[in-house]
């Protein structure tokens, strides 16, 4: 079953606990959770703090992604807090560094990935850092903000990077963050992306029909 990850970037913030309560029957969900430092990227959102709270109100696993310079600080303040999940992108580190913060990570967290932009050559993805994850995060619009416009050249990102992933680890899960909604996901699922990531689509309904939004995009192959 296709994974469904909520961003939470799009709910409302003054009352996220009834916000969130509502996925509580969704079956195979995690909440994503964007955490941009004003550097990385220029918008500012939350980071540790907010995600200890955030996970004391949800049984659904955190996926947290981390879209900021320091990735190193962030996985280590976090590491207590009941994350499943934790991504960080190849564009904030050297190969090198990539290798001991994903090594870290891996002793810290049930799950690891690793995100790429839109621009960043598919060259920057090495087979050593391919074979260390479980997760590669495509992104399919620059990183910083929700809502909006779906990149068509990331399906041709897909094809290569599906040749990478038969290659060097058929096991890593291929999530899209993104401009998601019932548009492109079938088109997405059919190009091997498993995890779908979606803000605006989901939580532009009213709270009754979450749980709808997010069958759709799992049912519009
Ligand atoms: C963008 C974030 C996304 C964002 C997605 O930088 O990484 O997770 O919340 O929002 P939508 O689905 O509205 O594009
Ligand atoms: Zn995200």
């Amino acid at each position: 079953m296709i994974r469904i990850a909520p961003s939470i970037l799009s709910c409302d913030f003054m009352s996220i606990k009834e916000d969130l309560a509502h996925f509580a029957k969704c079956e195979n969900i995690w909440f994503h959770l964007d955490v941009m430092d004003g550097h990385f990227v220029p918008n500012l959102t939350f980071g540790g703090p907010i995600i200890r709270q955030l996970a004391t109100i949800t049984q659904i696993p955190l996926d947290v992604h981390l879209m900021v310079a320091n990735p190193l600080f962030h996985i280590e303040i976090m590491k207590d807090f009941g994350i499943h999940h934790i991504t960080f992108h190849l564009e904030a580190a050297t190969e090198e560094e990539s290798i001991k913060i994903i090594s870290l990570a891996k002793k810290l967290y049930p799950s690891v990935g690793v995100s790429i932009k839109p621009k960043t050559p598919l060259a920057q993805l090495s087979a050593r850092i391919i074979k260390m994850i479980d997760l590669l995060l495509v992104m399919s619009v620059e990183p910083g903000f929700g809502g909006q416009k779906f990149i068509p050249e990331t399906y041709q990102r897909l094809n290569e990077i599906q040749q990478l992933k038969v290659k060097y680890n058929p096991t890593m899960q291929l999530q899209v963050d993104g401009g998601v909604s019932e548009q492109n996901s079938g088109e997405l699922i059919s190009h091997g992306v498993q995890n779908l990531v979606a803000g605006s689509y989901i939580f532009k309904e009213k709270a009754c029909n979450y749980i709808a939004q997010v069958e759709s995009l799992r049912s519009s192959q």
